[in-house]
């Protein structure tokens, strides 16, 4: 039998769980998943398709429309990890602009496209091996996780990092835009009716502010380590 664990990373947003994340798949051999990724593609089809702009949200529209949406996350050799694709369009660029991101806490709050999405994520998991990363991956999505980490780091510090990645690529943005942004998305997610942000019982928190990335993946590697020899005795 393999011996594999589950490892669901959830946290605030622009935390780094996706940075950790990678380096842990990579590292363990694991399957990495960006559920963020899923909500951000759904997010982007509602926004192709009509259903929702600054000013207004048809979410029963969305809903309806939810069997015509396929979401597959394809291996990409070259980067080392998979990428989105939105019925066969690779969407990795057009899934992490600002105004994506100014408009999928809303799309997130929708009871269906969250049902719709955790199931596929379940199905993604089911034979462990994975690093999840997300909002409610150690209280939905897999409860019974070996390993739950709940990723934190001020609202400055995260706005600082998502802002020098958004100008890298050449987006357009002011740092107070996307403070603002990380805020509220904060405010939404952990608001939300359903499955909101919120620390497992037995999560283990993870203050980045004043860690490297070397850091981090140091100490995190030795939780997993301590993970498998505790399931696996
Ligand atoms: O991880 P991210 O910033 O790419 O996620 C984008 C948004 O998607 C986030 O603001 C809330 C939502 N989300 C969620 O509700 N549940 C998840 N498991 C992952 C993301």
């Amino acid at each position: 039998m393999d011996k594999k664990i589950t490892i669901a990373i959830d946290g605030f947003s622009s935390t780094g769980k996706s940075t950790l994340a990678k380096q842990l798949a990579r590292h363990l051999g694991y399957a990495y998943v960006d559920t963020g990724a899923m909500y951000r593609s759904v997010t982007l089809y509602a926004m192709e398709n009509g259903f929702i702009d600054s000013a207004f949200f048809n979410s029963e529209g969305l809903t309806d429309c939810l069997d015509d949406i396929s979401l597959q996350f394809l291996f990409n050799p070259d980067l080392g990890y998979a990428e989105m694709y939105l019925n066969e369009e690779n969407v990795e660029g057009k899934i992490r602009t600002l105004p994506v991101s100014n408009l999928v806490s809303l799309v997130a709050e929708v009871s269906a496209v969250r049902a719709m999405l955790v199931k596929q994520q379940q199905h993604m998991g089911e034979n462990k091996g994975v690093v999840m990363d997300g909002r409610d991956i150690g209280t939905v999505v897999f409860p019974n996780a070996e390993l739950k980490l709940f990723m934190t780091a001020s609202p400055e510090t995260r706005a600082q990092r998502r802002f020098e990645e958004l100008t890298q690529k050449g987006n357009t943005v002011t740092f107070d835009e996307v403070l603002y942004n990380v805020q509220e998305r904060d405010r939404i997610d952990t608001h939300r009716k359903d499955s909101p942000l919120v620390k497992a019982a037995d999560a283990i928190e993870i203050d980045n502010s004043d860690l490297t990335i070397q850091q981090q993946f140091d100490k995190v590697l030795e939780l997993a380590k301590n993970a498998l020899a505790v399931t696996y005795p």
